[in-house]
């Protein structure tokens, strides 16, 4: 496997293999088992002739807040060794002065789904995202891209950028990976504090009886309301939105048959963690 910390090192990598299928995973360190998920796929997906690169880059670009950046947790060694061990053929490990020159002035911002959920919360995060990964896909030009559905809004937005945008790049979402007792995985897990780490299952627990009463015809607002209670009786926690929308348009549903999406994004004391599920009622 090799390291590349500029756009020149991974420029010469990639040059001779050019033709071969490239499946780009991107992520922002502090790799975990839902990470080397996604290496894995893109191994398979790559086969024995194709490339795997794997960007490890935390983008300060798209956090809203500076706390949450400087508390994110940073274990690159770490990362290179889960690269290695998944089959990562090149991992692209730039600084953002090498990432970003110190005067840009280009923005990319999507205007629909990033709106809302997330989008409503974190101002500029979309924004953030659409524009580091655009730097990427024209860096690397892959093949193929893997992102993961914990972060479904994000997929959504990326699938729209490929899709005005003319990228002839086939992007994968891939499922979210869990805890053995349900909790989705994310590296802001590690910053939990016992106690909220012991209750956080909850979230998987209430998207899980959402759906059932979902699939029995409840509404919409009882739904997010139930939810909601459930999640804030735990002490400390505070739900940033609990909201069930057409999964494709991330606007309200515009049909009781259309695939759903319960998203949940909540502060557990100053951790915020999301979820979501797809619900259908056929
Ligand atoms: O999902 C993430 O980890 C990040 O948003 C991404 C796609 C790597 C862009 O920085």
């Amino acid at each position: 496997m090799q390291t590349a910390y500029t756009k020149d090192e991974l420029r010469s990598y990639l040059a001779p293999v050019r033709g071969n299928r490239i499946v780009l995973v991107p992520t922002m360190g502090a790799l975990h088992e839902g990470h080397a998920t996604l290496l894995r796929q893109a191994r398979q997906l790559a086969g024995e002739e194709g490339v795997v690169v794997a960007s490890v880059f935390l983008n300060p670009v798209q956090f809203d807040n500076a706390g949450d950046l400087a508390t994110y947790p940073k274990t690159p060694e770490q990362d290179l060794e889960i690269c290695e061990s998944c089959g990562v053929d090149v991992v692209f490990m730039p600084t953002p002065d090498i990432m970003y020159c110190a005067d840009r002035s280009i923005t990319l911002e999507e205007t629909h789904l990033s709106t809302v959920l997330c989008g409503a919360s974190r101002p500029g995060h979309f924004a953030g995202v659409c524009l580091v990964v655009n730097k990427l896909f024209n860096l690397v030009q892959p093949t193929d891209a893997i992102f993961g559905k914990k972060d479904y809004q994000q997929l959504a937005i990326l699938r729209r950028m490929v899709r005005d945008l003319d990228m002839p790049i086939t992007l994968h979402g891939a499922e979210i990976v869990r805890e053995a007792d349900g909790l989705a995985l994310s590296s802001r897990n590690v910053r939990l504090t016992p106690e909220h780490r012991a209750a956080a299952p909850i979230i998987r627990k209430s998207l899980l009886a959402a759906a059932e009463v979902y699939a029995a015809g409840a509404a919409v607002e009882a739904i997010c309301a139930q939810v909601r209670a459930e999640l804030e009786s735990v002490p400390g926690v505070r739900c940033d939105y609990v909201e069930l929308v057409d999964a494709v348009t991330l606007h309200a549903l515009s049909t009781p048959d259309s695939l759903a999406l319960l998203a949940v994004a909540a502060w557990f004391g100053d951790v915020r963690l999301i979820d979501n599920i797809e619900l259908s009622r056929s």
